[in-house]
């Protein structure tokens, strides 16, 4: 019998992997403590597929775990179970601290005791553990230029002068995390990976860029740009948008990410490096703004030249070598993504009124 547990199964990610698991494995678990901040309500959602098994516990409590794993013996682990607010992070270290690596020491010391070592823990980490990554000078050589600094924010400074940013490649960018969230993400990657390669587990690790579509949290302030945007747009107000309008992120697909993890579930095997998942693209805020923004109907949004420290500047990936070992390719570009979200919003809002 072949089971798969997945950790923080009840969320965004964990119920868009819900409907596919169930066709490879004789039995899926998802283990998640229902956090308030994800959830509005602590009832199972909707979306998870009614073949998943739902437990719930918290990954930082020793007693949970003995109570699941007495019944569960795991052929596969897909941990996502964590603590994602990167700004709430720096006012909440130790939750993010406590939940994200003593929660993966928890569950990796229980898998032991249990003698339930599965054969493959799949991980789905952030590029945030990039941090601002590594920026080219004009003769081509990289620099890690670090955290920019309230001075140059509070001075519009936006980029680093003479620098441009360069996408993230695992292979090729060195983790210089800048959010307690990042610095939490990237132990879990270190703790995960020396325990599986001693313990002769495959460890598959994801670096997620921003992840986006139909079943987020509308409620969670803390997450989700590209819904807080869609939500003020809806509402007939003019989306503000921080520092000059040209951060960028790389907005990814919920299905395309649901579908990269699959992959790695099924297919791969162990690999040094993290896969870099993302559409491949990079989008300005405004350029994000302008869409969700033409969708509606709404006002043309506005630069407020508001910041917030900590934000990285440049998030992007380059997406070629998870292409190729995973075979898989992102299929839902930013354009058509923002109008199934749109879509998705209109229907969870105009139900409730
Ligand atoms: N969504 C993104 O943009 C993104 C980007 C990069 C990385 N990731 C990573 O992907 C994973 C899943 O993200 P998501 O977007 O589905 O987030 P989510 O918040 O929707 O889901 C996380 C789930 O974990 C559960 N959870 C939280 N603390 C728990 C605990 N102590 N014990 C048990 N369950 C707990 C929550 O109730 C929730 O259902 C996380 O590890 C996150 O770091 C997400």
């Amino acid at each position: 019998m072949t089971t798969c547990l997945v950790t923080g199964g009840a969320g965004f990610i964990g119920c868009a992997l819900s409907s596919v698991l169930p066709e490879h494995f004789d039995r899926v678990v998802a283990l998640d403590n229902m956090h308030p901040q994800v959830h509005e309500s602590p009832e199972r959602p909707a979306a998870l597929d009614e073949r998943v098994e739902l437990v719930v516990g918290d990954v930082t409590s020793a007693a949970d775990w003995d109570a699941l794993l007495a019944d569960v013996k795991p052929t596969v682990v897909v941990h996502l179970a964590a603590e994602t607010g990167t700004a709430q992070s720096l006012t909440e270290a130790t939750r993010h601290a406590l939940v994200n690596v003593v929660g993966t020491t928890e569950m990796l010391d229980a898998l032991v005791r249990h003698d339930a070592l599965p054969e493959k823990v799949v991980l789905t980490s952030s590029r945030a553990v990039y941090g601002e990554g590594a920026w080219a000078a004009a003769d081509g050589s990289l620099t890690y230029p670090g955290q920019r600094s309230d001075a140059m924010l509070e001075a519009g400074q936006w980029d680093f002068p003479g620098l441009t940013p360069t996408p993230f490649e695992s292979s090729r960018v060195t983790p210089t995390p800048t959010s307690v969230y990042g610095s939490t993400k990237l132990a879990q990657e270190n703790v995960l990976t020396s325990w599986c390669l001693a313990l002769n587990v495959t460890p598959v690790l994801y670096r997620l860029q921003n992840v986006y579509g139909p079943g987020q949290s509308l409620s969670n302030p803390y997450t989700g740009i590209v819904s807080f945007f869609a939500q003020r747009a809806k509402a007939g107000e003019v989306i503000p948008v921080y520092e000059d309008g040209q951060i960028i992120r790389d907005f990814v697909y919920i299905d395309d990410v649901a579908r990269a993890i699959v992959q790695g579930v099924l297919h791969s095997g162990a690999n040094r490096h993290a896969y870099d998942i993302g559409s491949g693209e990079g989008t300005s805020i405004m350029r994000l703004a302008e869409l969700i923004a033409e969708n509606y109907g709404a006002p043309a949004p506005q630069v407020n030249g508001m910041f917030r420290n900590g934000d990285v500047r440049a998030a992007s990936c380059d997406i070629s070598a998870a292409e190729a070992a995973l075979d898989w390719h992102p299929q839902v570009m930013v354009e058509e993504g923002v109008r199934r979200l749109c879509t998705f919003i209109d229907s969870v809002l105009d139900s409730r009124v």
